[in-house]
């Protein structure tokens, strides 16, 4: 049966980082994607909310992405880069099946929707098209579920759409009074943060929106944004920036500890940095 009514969404990123070993091409760390699959099936039994699921890239996405220079755009000439941006994409598709046979044999009903064609990018413009469709998959209890991939700007070109800008343009079209939180689970517990005494890293436990937008993480994504096509932990910085300033609730945990995302969904996390909306 359906129902018009539609319950609050939690989106859950699944790092890429996370979920395979980024030190081996085309390897998925099995053991931390059925935990999180577990975790999410157990909430998700038990509760009115609407999830989102959006998974990264790690070794599928990265390396073939960054070998045929996808993010930087079209450009002839890099000799096959077009093979390049389709294998992309089928590399993407082909780890987004093994999560969604992760999540299934947790007893979840998930449904992809295919990024790269629900996305496009109009001059400056991030475009989607798949708002209603998430809002009927929700009316049946479905899952969907998006992964980073080619984000196509007519005319002529195109680049990377990271998982994390997914979630922020679902944030801007459904808005705070729809989304109840975010969660990134990564290889890391949380964010850290310089000790200007000591030089010391910090884990930060609970920050204000204000606060947290008041820290310059400028040098960071200078920093990181070499290391990976979608620019690493300043990437995700700049993100989160934006779902922050839309009052929105984020967390970010260690996905690699058993528990952790289950308790974050019950606003019960034992060890995660979050962002409280003021
Ligand atoms: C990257 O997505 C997608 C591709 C490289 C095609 P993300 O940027 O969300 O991936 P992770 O989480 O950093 O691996």
């Amino acid at each position: 049966m359906t129902s018009n009514h539609i319950s609050k969404i939690i989106i859950v990123k699944l790092g890429g980082s996370l979920i395979t070993d980024k030190t081996q091409p085309l390897s998925v760390n099995n053991e931390v994607l059925r935990s999180l699959s577990e975790q999410i099936s157990q909430f998700y039994g038990k509760t009115t909310y609407s999830l989102i699921i959006v998974h990264g890239g790690g070794s599928f996405g990265h390396p073939i992405a960054e070998k045929f220079r996808i993010h930087q755009g079209y450009n002839p000439e890099i000799k096959d880069q077009i093979e390049g941006l389709i294998q992309t994409h089928s590399l993407m598709k082909k780890l987004n099946q093994i999560c969604i046979n992760a999540l299934n044999k947790e007893g979840l009903q998930t449904y992809p929707l295919s990024p790269s064609t629900v996305f496009l990018k109009k001059k400056d413009d991030l475009k989607f098209s798949g708002r209603d469709l998430i809002v009927e998959l929700h009316n049946h209890r479905i899952i969907p579920i998006l992964y980073g991939d080619i984000l196509f700007a007519p005319p002529g070109d195109f680049q990377i759409l990271s998982g994390d800008t997914i979630i922020t343009k679902l944030c801007q079209i459904f808005g705070p009074d729809s989304i109840q939180k975010v969660i990134f689970t990564t290889d890391e517990d949380g964010i850290y943060q310089k000790n200007s005494s000591n030089d010391d890293f910090n884990l930060i436990t609970q920050i204000t929106a204000k606060e947290f937008l008041k820290i310059n993480f400028e040098s960071f994504e200078e920093e990181e944004a070499i290391s990976d096509v979608t620019g690493g932990m300043g990437g995700k910085f700049k993100e989160i920036r934006e779902i922050v300033k839309l009052g929105i609730f984020v967390e970010i945990l260690n996905g690699q500890s058993p528990n952790f995302l289950y308790q974050a969904l019950k606003n019960q996390a034992k060890k995660s940095t979050i962002i409280k909306p003021t």
